[in-house]
């Protein structure tokens, strides 16, 4: 296996600047080389041109703010992700906020009949124009990629739905907003709440995600939100949410997917290093990561 590395340093899809440093955050903290000590093959392919165009292009009528830039920079995404694919590579693809997923998502599902998305986040991303507190496509990549929301992002790089709403199973949710939950009752996603992680373990929460989407899928995508993650471990990201799971306990989920060779794609969002504590986020994100590809304490 070789794994295919992509940086898709996209900010215009929430308001706070410094999420384009994200993959180098993540390459300075040391990224690469720890890859390289497992004895992982890879190639870095740089980052995906973007706008980076910080003034807020506001469309009140349908309340998605950058439509154009954010569909732009997720088709180049897209294609970036089908290239590593056709080289027969790992896509590993380090964010920028979390609208890259739609580009991803779009890019990976062409080469799959049934492809599964683990979606690890503090936030569903269930969000539409018509539901979103904020008109920030971030918070509705989820929505996009299962076809629900605006035509230009569901249809990108082929015809929605990218994903089955039942092949998506979201760990660690703690701030759903109204409109998220009706899509996530009527539309049969798996919810692993804090809730469900308090009371029954973080062991059997993501045991019981790796069983499902083992026994009904052929791959999985894994959107890492570093906002997933209690926000005492990664201050740095802009839309923080007390109540986390740990870094234990996250790193743990990492060690059990790990084992399980389930995963056939990961990307890591929402790293901003200009909200951060040092380069803190970034290197929790790193040991989340090289813990994914096999790196152990012992
Ligand atoms: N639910 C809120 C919204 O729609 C926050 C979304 C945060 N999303 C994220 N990928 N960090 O605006
Ligand atoms: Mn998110
Ligand atoms: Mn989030
Ligand atoms: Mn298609």
């Amino acid at each position: 296996r070789k794994l295919g590395i992509v940086g898709a340093p996209v900010t215009i899809a929430q308001p706070n600047m410094g999420v384009d440093l994200g993959p180098n955050s993540m390459r300075h903290a040391g990224l690469i080389d720890r890859l390289k000590n497992l004895s992982i093959k890879l190639e870095d392919y740089g980052d995906i041109e973007v706008p980076m165009d910080g003034t807020y292009k506001i469309n009140p009528k349908i309340n998605l703010k950058n439509l154009e830039e954010v569909t732009q920079a997720n088709e180049s995404i897209a294609n970036s992700v089908k290239d590593i694919k056709k080289k027969g590579e790992f896509p590993l693809i380090l964010g920028g906020d979390h609208s890259i997923a739609i580009g991803t998502i779009a890019g990976l599902h062409e080469y799959y009949q049934n492809m599964g998305v683990i979606w690890y986040d503090a936030h569903p991303d269930l969000n539409t124009g018509e539901t979103s507190p904020s008109g920030n496509i971030h918070g509705m990549s989820l929505a996009a990629s299962i076809g629900i929301g605006h035509e230009k992002l569901i249809n990108l790089n082929g015809s929605a739905p990218k994903v089955k709403p039942e092949n998506v199973v979201i760990i660690g949710a703690r701030s759903i907003d109204e409109g998220e939950k009706k899509i996530i009752q009527e539309r049969g996603i798996q919810v692993y709440t804090m809730h469900d992680i308090e009371k029954h373990g973080m062991n059997e929460v993501i045991l019981k995600a790796i069983n499902y989407l083992q026994e009904r899928t052929d791959g999985v995508h894994l959107s890492l939100d570093v906002d997933g993650i209690d926000p005492a471990y990664t201050p740095g990201t802009g839309t923080p949410v007390e109540g986390g799971p740990s870094y234990r306990e996250t790193r743990y989920a990492m060690q059990l997917l790990h084992e399980s060779s389930l995963l056939t794609s990961v990307e890591v969002v929402e790293v901003n290093p200009l909200l951060d504590d040092q380069n803190k986020t970034a290197e929790i994100a790193v040991d989340m990561l090289t813990t994914l590809f096999g790196e152990k304490y012992l």
